[in-house]
């Protein structure tokens, strides 16, 4: 007992170091280039033509989508018909995503909560729950989230996520040559790396942190769904992925993906799961 407590205070000071820096980043994503906000806000799409091909038509649903940052890809939903809500442990956050979809005029509704405790800071059913790009990373514990997912799904909901592969983390993001340089397996510890500026801040604006993230394998991810009673549909990997992991390693292509340059096809980059939960 006093040696699970031992842990869960541990996990909750690597979570807490985490959203300190997640806070950090808000207002720098804000106004980069990466998210663009403002051609956004013209109407170009934020979320990208792998989900919304193979999430489809969400006119009309209510959908909740776990981590959802400052709340672009949420509110492209909630133009696009979906009945929106958004969650995330940062409040800068939440704050920004609130403001966002004020000035733009799109119901959505935001509240600020880490993944583990959110079914006692939210209540309801989903039609569907999204998630995408960077998420289950962060997570320490990947069958609570599992369980999370299936909590606020409605019988017969889908759940969607689309992720970078775990297969892709292992690799040295610095080198010139794709070389193995941290386990793809966890054994529950979090890899502890000084963090300066972030994918959407080059320049290190917000400062260096360290982060703590945890490499959940595929079947690790797979499993926290399955053991959570969801029904898979499908499992896709892709040898292609939406940001330059490897600087030095990719090329940007016509569709606005990256592929390596060596090895190209070799690694899968991001995987996409599709899975509802029975009726
Ligand atoms: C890479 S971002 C998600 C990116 C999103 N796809 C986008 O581009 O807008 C990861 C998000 O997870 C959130 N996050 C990290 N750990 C979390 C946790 N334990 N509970 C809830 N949110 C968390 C961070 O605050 C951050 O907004």
């Amino acid at each position: 007992m006093a040696q699970s407590y031992r842990i869960l205070l541990l996990m909750k000071r690597f979570t807490d170091a985490n959203r300190t820096m997640w806070d950090a980043r808000v207002p720098a994503h804000k106004k980069s280039e990466f998210y663009d906000v403002e051609s956004f806000k013209g109407g170009a799409p934020a979320l990208k033509p792998l989900e919304l091909k193979e999430l489809g038509d969400v006119k009309g649903k209510s959908l909740l989508h776990l981590q959802c940052h400052f709340g672009q890809d949420s509110l492209d939903w909630a133009r696009r018909g979906a009945k929106v809500t958004g969650i995330d442990f940062s409040p800068r956050a939440i704050d920004t995503a609130k403001s966002l979809a004020q000035e733009m005029n799109l119901p959505a509704t935001f509240v600020e909560s880490d993944i583990d405790s959110l079914p006692d800071n939210l209540g309801g059913s989903f039609d569907i729950v999204f998630t995408s790009y960077g998420v289950v990373m962060w997570l320490p514990d990947i069958r609570r989230w599992g369980e999370v997912v299936a909590h606020f799904l409605k019988p017969g909901g889908t759940f969607y996520i689309v992720e970078f592969h775990p297969t892709s983390w292992i690799f040295d993001e610095e080198s010139e040559i794709l070389k193995v340089k941290y386990p793809y397996f966890n054994d529950g510890e979090p890899l502890a790396l000084p963090s300066t500026g972030s994918y959407a801040d080059p320049d290190g604006s917000t400062g260096t942190f360290t982060e703590y993230s945890w490499c959940h394998s595929l079947a690790d991810v797979l499993n926290a769904l399955i053991n959570a009673g969801l029904k898979l549909e499908y499992v896709h990997e892709f040898p292609y992925t939406s940001y330059p992991q490897f600087p030095n390693l990719m090329n940007l292509q016509d569709d606005g993906t990256y592929r390596l340059k060596e090895g190209d096809g070799s690694v899968p980059l991001m995987y996409s799961i599709r899975a509802v939960k029975p009726v």
